[in-house]
């Protein structure tokens, strides 16, 4: 039995960030955004939206362009790193609003990697047997965690969700492997010190600003160029398949620098790599089914297609994992 993506789907909340606004209240301009990071614009979730809903709206379009019902779900997971509180999970939540209340449903945090861990457990739930249809989503409001005051920070971040159900097939497609890393030692290079038990979430601490992302921005880059590199050929070489022999890359989009890195060390052209980082930032877990599903949708990435996905976040966090599509 293998897994397959049986539908995509993504959801971005309407309200465009420019970096023209940011240029109206911080030491930062467009030319300096759009060289060192490649981003133009991301969005921001309207102040009524959660990040539940924003899973939701990308978990129907999946469960659309699966052909499937809804009550067909049997499994939930939806990968963040903000859910709408600590508990209940997002997924719960998700779970209600599609009316499916009684299926499994949990929360997988391993930061932009999510979407990649989070299709690996869905890919074993289904191989094993236990469940047919895994609703596996990647959904995040990034800009509430970010201070709008940090200009190194907050012009990369933005909102949004993607979600794919994962489903049974007995044809020659689907997830061929994958290959997961995390390393605890670099959690200071990007982390977010209160609103967990380490920290309370006193006056001091809000004016300390604490109850925002910290981020170590290069130290970060030099790490994720190396490793995303280094965990996308180890599991080419582990599966035996040739770099040439893939033919789309769906990376995190965190930095163009990172992605132009990437795609150099796999001596794969930029007409083979998914980028959607100027519209809409770096959305974490939401980042590569957002570029799979838009992909998918304009008809770049066809059926047969071997389509490798690299990740690099918070954990610090990193994976691959190639499927046939
Ligand atoms: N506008 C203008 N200047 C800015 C700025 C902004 N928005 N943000 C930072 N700067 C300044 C810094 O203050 C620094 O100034 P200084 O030299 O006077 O101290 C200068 O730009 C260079 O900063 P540095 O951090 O060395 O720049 P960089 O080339 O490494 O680019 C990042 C910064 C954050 C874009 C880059 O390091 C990066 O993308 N890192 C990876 C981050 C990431 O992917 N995080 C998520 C992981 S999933």
């Amino acid at each position: 039995m293998n897994s397959y993506i049986r539908g995509i789907g993504y959801y971005v909340p309407e309200e465009v960030l420019t970096n023209q606004y940011f240029e109206s209240y911080l030491d930062t301009s467009d030319e300096w955004i759009t060289q060192r990071t490649g981003i133009k614009e991301r969005r921001r979730a309207a102040p009524d939206e959660n990040t539940s809903d924003l899973g939701k709206r990308a978990a129907e379009i999946a469960i659309k362009n699966a052909g499937i019902d809804v009550s067909e779900v049997e499994l939930i997971i939806c990968a963040t790193a903000t859910p709408d509180t600590l508990f209940p999970s997002a997924s719960c939540v998700i779970g209600h609003k599609l009316g499916i209340g009684g299926v499994p449903a949990f929360d997988l945090a391993a930061g932009c990697t999510g979407f990649v861990y989070a299709l690996s457990v869905a890919d074993a739930f289904v191989r094993s047997g236990a469940y047919k249809n895994v609703l596996v989503i990647g959904a995040e409001i990034l800009t509430r965690i970010i201070d709008p005051m940090d200009r190194s920070t907050c012009v990369l971040f933005g909102d949004g969700a993607g979600a794919a159900v994962v489903s049974a097939t007995e044809e020659d497609r689907g997830i061929l492997g994958f290959k997961l890393h995390a390393d605890g030692g670099y959690g200071n290079l990007l982390y977010l010190p209160a609103r967990g038990t380490a920290m309370e979430l006193t006056e001091e601490v809000i004016r300390k600003r604490l109850h925002y992302t910290k981020m170590k921005g290069n130290e970060l880059f030099k790490i994720a160029v190396r490793e995303m590199g280094s965990v996308a050929v180890e599991l080419l070489d582990e599966l035996g398949v040739d770099k040439s022999q893939v033919d789309w890359l769906v990376p995190h989009q965190a930095n163009i620098r990172i992605i132009n890195a990437l795609a150099k060390r796999l001596n794969l052209p930029m007409d083979k790599v998914v980028v959607n980082i100027e519209k809409y930032g770096n959305t974490s877990a939401a980042s590569i089914p957002i570029a799979l599903g838009e992909a998918v949708e304009d008809g770049r990435i066809k059926r047969g297609d071997l389509v490798l996905m690299v990740a690099f976040g918070a954990g610090l966090t990193w994976g691959a994992l190639l499927l046939k599509w």
